[in-house]
C-alpha cells in the first residue's frame, strides 16, 4: 500500500509520523473521507470546502487544495483506479515540544492520505441500531480527528450487535457515530439542521438534493428519539454507506421491520448522481 505523507508517495512502512505530532498527542487535526468510483469522486469540492472550513475553524494553516491531486495519484498508485474505493485525508496541526496552546509559527502542519477499497455493503435487508448518550463536545459541526466518544458509542453498538449507536442529547437523536440520520413520516424527509450538533454531513445535502429534486417534502429540524418509533422510515448517510435503512432502534421495530420505499430511491438518486458522467 502507498500512502501519502507531506508531499511524498512511499510505502505504509516507511511512512513515519513524529511521536510529537499534534494530531497524535491532542487529536488536533481535521479529516476528511471521499468516495471515489472507477476514479470519479462523489461531491470532491463539498469535501475540500468542508475541510477547508474545519482548518479555518481551529485555525490550522494549510490549504486543502491538494485533495484531488493526491487522491487521484493514490488510487493510480494503488489499483484502485478503476474500483469503488474511498480516500482518507488527514492535517494536523504538526509535531512540536507538547504545550496545550499552538506551537512556534514555522511548525508545518502534518499531511497524511490513504486510499482503499471501500467497504462491502451492509446486508439491504436494513439494520440495527442502539441510543446512546451523545458525549461528544460542543462543536460536532467541525471534522477533527477527536473521535473518542463515536468510537466508544460505536463499539457499543458492535457489542450489542447492531450496526450504529444513535447519538442522544436532551431528547434529541442526533446523528450516528460516522453518519447523519433521517426519518420520513407522513412523507416528509426529516433530518436534523446544520449548527454546532451535527456534522454537515455531504451525503445529508446530497439527500436533502434529491428528495427535493423527487418533490418529496423536506423539514430541516431535531428529531426527537420518540419520533423514530412512529416514524414510517429512519435511516443513516453517509460517504460510506449512501443511504442506509435502519429496520430496528433501541430492541423496537422501526415501522413495519422493512427497509422503506423512501431510503431506498434516495439511495439509487444519489447513486445516478455518482456514476452518471
Ligand atoms: N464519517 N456524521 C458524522 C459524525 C460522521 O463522522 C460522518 C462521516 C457523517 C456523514 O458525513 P458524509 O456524508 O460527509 O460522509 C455524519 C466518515 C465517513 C468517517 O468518519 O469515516
Amino acid at each position: 500500500m502507498i500512502v501519502y505523507l507531506n508531499g511524498s508517495y512511499l510505502p505504509r512502512e516507511q511512512a513515519k509520523i513524529s511521536p510529537e505530532d499534534r494530531g497524535f498527542l491532542f487529536a488536533d487535526a481535521i479529516y476528511e473521507v471521499v468516495r471515489f468510483y472507477h476514479g470519479r469522486p462523489y461531491r470532491l469540492a463539498d469535501h475540500v470546502e468542508r475541510m477547508r472550513d474545519g482548518l479555518d475553524v481551529i485555525r490550522i494553516a494549510a490549504d486543502a487544495d491538494f485533495y484531488p491531486e493526491v487522491a487521484a495519484r493514490l488510487l493510480a498508485e494503488n489499483g484502485l483506479a478503476q474500483a469503488d474505493a474511498i480516500v482518507y485525508a488527514q492535517v494536523s496541526r504538526g509535531a512540536a515540544p507538547r504545550t496545550h496552546a499552538f506551537p512556534p509559527a514555522g511548525v508545518r502542519p502534518t499531511v497524511f492520505a490513504f486510499a482503499r477499497a471501500a467497504d462491502p455493503e451492509p446486508p439491504p435487508e436494513g439494520g440495527r441500531a442502539i441510543l446512546v448518550p451523545d458525549e461528544r463536545w460542543g462543536r460536532c459541526d467541525i471534522k477533527t480527528v477527536m473521535l473518542l466518544p463515536n468510537v466508544l458509542a460505536a463499539q457499543r453498538a458492535r457489542e450489542a450487535g447492531a450496526i450504529d449507536a444513535i447519538l442522544m442529547r436532551d431528547g434529541i437523536a442526533w446523528e450516528g457515530t460516522k453518519a447523519n440520520l433521517f426519518c420520513v413520516s407522513d412523507g416528509i424527509v426529516r433530518t436534523a439542521p446544520n449548527g454546532h450538533r451535527i456534522l454537515p454531513g455531504i451525503t445529508r445535502g446530497a439527500a436533502l438534493d434529491a428528495a427535493r429534486r423527487l418533490g418529496l417534502a423536506v423539514e430541516e429540524r431535531p428529531i426527537a428519539s420518540e419520533e423514530l418509533f412512529t416514524a414510517d422510515e429512519v435511516f443513516l448517510a453517509s460517504t460510506t454507506l449512501w443511504t442506509y435503512p435502519l429496520i430496528e432502534v433501541d430492541g423496537r421495530t422501526v415501522a413495519d421491520g422493512k427497509p422503506g420505499k423512501v431510503t431506498q430511491t434516495l439511495k439509487e438518486e444519489l447513486q445516478r448522481e455518482f456514476l452518471t458522467p
